[in-house]
């Protein structure tokens, strides 16, 4: 096949109908991965705000607007987030629905097979109450757990990372989406790609129409160099790796 027709193959729902799906792990009965990939229980973490608290602070915005004022937005000021506007644009991209009451699988973003492959990292510039640093987000908890403190030369390398594109760095936090293909693959085997690429795209949607709430600007970022990436999130490159990202800032 030429490479530019297996590349459109992928793309079809050609992949699904070629797997056995009486033989996935799923269906083999291994137990089904953890929703959340592993934290050291040394790391420092912060508890966020949740909705109740939340709420009230963020400015009701009509629906019509948002999705009509969404724009790709690359300035962004010196102001800082407030920590319940980090807390709602978290809940927004992978918080869960309806904690307590519905299973943690249900998020306010769609995913095939409700599977949630993402983890979510954040590199944070300026969010009031939190110091700088490389944090991953843990939706089933609502906490922030720090990886790293950064410092200008993070800022660097992170500018390098995504091939010198400034402004990135430059967001007072920059969302960076990392999959575990794993946990689709268990459900859907070499189908799991396809459907971790259309979940992405839901993922990065929301903080675009969540930022028209707060008088903040996103931008998706798919141009980036894999490997410096997957360094900077300190993730393995193979069981995890950064598939989108998307600074988000006061404009
Ligand atoms: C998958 C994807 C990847 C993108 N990657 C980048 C990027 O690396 N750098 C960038 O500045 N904009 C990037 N963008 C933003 C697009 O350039 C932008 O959506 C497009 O120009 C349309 O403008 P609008 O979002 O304001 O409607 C990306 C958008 C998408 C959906």
């Amino acid at each position: 096949m030429e490479d530019i027709e297996l590349y459109r193959y992928f793309l079809k729902d050609s992949v699904r109908k070629t797997i056995d799906f009486r033989v996935t792990d799923q269906n083999r009965g291994v137990p089904v991965p953890p929703s959340e990939a592993h934290v050291d229980k040394q790391l420092p973490r912060i508890s966020l705000p949740d909705r109740k608290i939340w709420g009230p602070v963020i400015t009701e915005t009509n629906l019509v607007d948002a999705i009509g004022n969404r724009r790709s937005r690359r300035n962004y000021s010196d102001a800082y987030l407030s920590v319940e506007e980090l807390a709602f644009l978290l809940w927004a991209t992978q918080g869960q629905r309806n904690p307590g009451i519905q299973p943690a699988h249900f998020r306010t973003v769609p995913s095939a097979g409700a599977r949630h492959s993402f983890e979510t990292y954040l590199f944070i510039n300026r969010v009031e109450k939190v110091p700088p640093g490389l944090y991953r987000y843990l939706p089933l908890s609502n906490e922030l757990v720090l990886l790293y403190l950064i410092d200008k030369q993070s800022k660097t390398r992170l500018s390098r990372a995504t091939l010198g594109q400034g402004f990135i760095a430059s967001g007072a936090v920059v969302f960076i989406w990392a999959t575990v293909p794993y946990r689709m693959e268990w459900r859907y085997l070499q189908a799991a790609h396809r459907v971790i690429l259309l979940d992405a795209g839901h993922v990065c949607q929301n903080p675009y129409l969540a930022c028209e709430a707060i008088h903040a600007g996103s931008c998706a970022i798919a141009a980036y160099d894999q490997e410096a990436m997957d360094e900077l999130i300190q993730v393995d490159g193979k069981e995890q790796f950064t598939i989108y990202l998307a600074p988000v800032g006061k404009y």
